[in-house]
């Protein structure tokens, strides 16, 4: 491994992590794309978007339902835990992620921005309530609003939404401080990663992608490491800490 990547990370103080399907995938959640990827089998415009779920809440929320149970039965791997043991060594740590399967925190991370919301939350479409909803596989298809009775939806930014601007900010104003940036297991065919990315870029951090794969990403990089996360990342952090 680069002795040069090492002292970076042992010189950086504030620290971004920006993470996508592919740290999650060796806990056994599939990723979106690829050959095994998500799309390949669900087309995303009859399930992730508010047509989709206007037209048939049910079928929307049989498919999440789904994917929380594979959430529920995935635990957390070395990429996951590792991060939540960075957490206490750099002064200053955020993981920015893409992913609604919760396994940062379940991981023991504590600062977390979550841009595509949780598989975990449900939110009213009558009165907005934005509630906790943990247990699957659901009693009562589709979820009603804890609150007023409404109908709920999953608490996810889907296609042809906006992102949370109030989480966006906090993120790029992270970014624009930040020594060093990790981006791990994310395609970028979502551009969000790469807007971050290159903010962070302007801001002077010094970039590294984990991905097993080129992505649009890479050409960006200081440094590319190409293997799986949960195989990089427990290497990676020994020699951050010289053992
Ligand atoms: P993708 O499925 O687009 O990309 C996953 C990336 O992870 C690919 O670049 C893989 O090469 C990489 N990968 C696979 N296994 C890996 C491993 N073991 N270690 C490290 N990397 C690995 O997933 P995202 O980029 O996260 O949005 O997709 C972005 C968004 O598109 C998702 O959040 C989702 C989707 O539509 C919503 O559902 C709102």
């Amino acid at each position: 491994m680069n002795h040069d990547l090492i002292n970076d990370f042992k010189n950086a103080k504030t620290v971004a992590i920006i993470t996508g399907a592919g740290i999650s995938a060796e806990s056994g959640i599939p990723t979106f794309r690829g050959d095994q990827g998500l799309w390949k089998n669900f087309r995303a415009e009859d399930l992730a978007t508010p047509d989709a779920f206007r037209r048939n809440p049910e079928m929307v929320w049989e498919w999440y339902d789904w994917r929380r149970g594979k959430c529920a039965a995935a635990e957390p791997n070395a990429a996951h835990v590792v991060l939540a043991e960075m957490e206490n060594y750099f002064d200053d740590f955020l993981i920015i992620t893409q992913n609604v399967d919760g396994l940062h925190r379940r991981a023991g991370s504590k600062n977390i921005i979550e841009i595509h919301g949780s598989i975990w939350k449900a939110r009213c479409t009558q009165c907005g309530n934005v509630f906790a909803s943990e247990v699957t596989p659901l009693a009562e298809i589709p979820l009603k609003c804890q609150d007023c009775g409404g109908l709920a939806r999953p608490d996810i930014v889907w296609f042809g939404e906006s992102y949370d601007m109030g989480l966006l900010d906090r993120a790029f104003s992270f970014l624009s401080q930040s020594d060093l940036v990790l981006i791990i297991g994310t395609s970028g065919m979502v551009n969000m990663p790469l807007y971050l990315a290159r903010h962070a870029l302007d801001g002077n951090a010094v970039l590294v992608e984990i991905n097993p794969e080129e992505t649009s990403m890479s050409s960006m990089m200081h440094y590319t490491l190409r293997d799986s996360a949960a195989l990089i990342m427990p290497e990676l952090w020994q020699k951050i800490r010289n053992i």
